[in-house]
């Protein structure tokens, strides 16, 4: 078992960063630990130059995220917890897979589309080829579990496209070189929606702050969120079916369901017949029960620099080491010399 995922160091954690893939990847550290395997999680700063930013903030974003990482749960320990910048071979096995993944493939990708909206001709090349340098993060380390949302499902879907063509095209039958990653995506949180709009996702980017629960909101700031978020004015429904067309309504009981364990129907069977003035400050107490803990070791780790990139020093030192036998050995089936 090998797990690898990644964050981008862009903008606030929130809830759907966190109930989407980082609650999964503490549960998989630990899965992976126990049986032999081992964890990868990165922030993909690499990554966030497709987008413009400030030199001076993603460097302050990639300590804190590595620090809101720690506070949730990922042990440094226990997992290789670095930035790909630190890792040259992310890069550079971007550009050989840039060999194997085709034009069509990349034009069909969402995330482009939505990124780059109106603006295509003046969007960053990065942003484009993207989804490569995602497919060589997950095949450098041969990742068998990747936890992530639903909305990079098609990403991953690329990545064993590419690795698929080049186990086809430069390595023996019985000798593939890469291994084809599955996604591990939870079932109640995998598409977290903005509290403002049942059919948007809960995204960084949204202008508006209440949209979402970020991580660092304090207890009062989240009370207050979830007291306004849009809702019906039907009690909720005792089956699941009576959610259909009620995406706000479900939103809801999906966030209580991901922080409690339950699923839908089971939360639908206790709270069936609750008007959201009775279940939302349940909603509300439960996410600050759950973010206080982290909020609190967050507020310790974030000052002390030195020690945010000692782990990434570390972490980065170690995957340097596990990332070369799959980057050689890609250089050698392409015909590449190498001295
Ligand atoms: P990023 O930084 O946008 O998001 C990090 C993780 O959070 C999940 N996520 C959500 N899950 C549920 N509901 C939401 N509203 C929500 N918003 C975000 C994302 O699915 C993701 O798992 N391209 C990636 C980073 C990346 C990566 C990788 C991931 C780079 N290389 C290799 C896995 C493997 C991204 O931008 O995630």
């Amino acid at each position: 078992m090998t797990v690898v995922s990644g964050i981008q160091p862009t903008g606030k954690p929130h809830l759907g960063n966190y109930l989407g893939a980082i609650v999964n990847y503490v549960k998989l550290q630990d899965e992976a630990v126990a049986s032999g395997g081992e964890c990868f999680i990165f922030l993909a700063d690499l990554h966030a130059l497709s987008m413009p930013h400030v030199p001076a903030e993603l460097s302050a974003a990639t300590r804190e995220m590595v620090a809101t990482l720690v506070s949730c749960g990922v042990d440094p320990a226990k997992t290789v917890l670095f930035n790909q910048a630190q890792v040259p071979a992310h890069a550079e096995l971007q550009w050989l897979l840039n060999g194997t993944a085709r034009m069509g493939w990349l034009n069909r990708m969402t995330q482009f589309k939505d990124k780059s909206g109106k603006n295509r001709e003046g969007a960053a090349v990065a942003l484009f080829t993207y989804p490569v340098l995602q497919a060589a993060d997950v095949l450098l380390y041969k990742a068998t579990h990747v936890p992530v949302g639903e909305d990079q499902k098609q990403h991953l879907e690329l990545a064993r496209d590419i690795a698929q063509k080049f186990n086809n095209d430069f390595c023996e039958p019985d000798a593939p070189l890469f291994i084809l990653p599955e996604p591990f995506i939870p079932p109640t949180a995998a598409r977290i929606m903005s509290l403002r709009d049942g059919t948007a996702k809960m995204s960084k980017s949204d202008p508006s702050d209440m949209s979402r629960i970020n991580l660092v909101d304090d207890a009062d700031t989240i009370m207050r969120k979830i007291k306004k978020a849009k809702t019906d004015p039907e009690p909720l429904p005792s089956e699941e079916a009576g959610l259909e067309g009620r995406a706000e309504a479900k939103n809801l009981v999906g966030i209580y369901g991901a922080l409690t364990g339950q699923s839908t129907a089971e939360v639908l069977a206790e709270h069936g017949g609750e008007g959201f003035g009775a279940f939302k400050p349940k909603l509300g107490e439960l996410l600050v029960e759950t973010l206080a803990p982290i909020n609190a070791r967050f507020r310790e780790l974030k000052a002390d620099r030195e020690a945010l990139d000692a782990i990434l020093a570390r972490g980065a030192a170690q995957a340097r080491e596990r990332g070369v036998p799959t980057l050689e050995a890609a250089y050698r089936a392409l015909g590449l010399v190498r001295g």
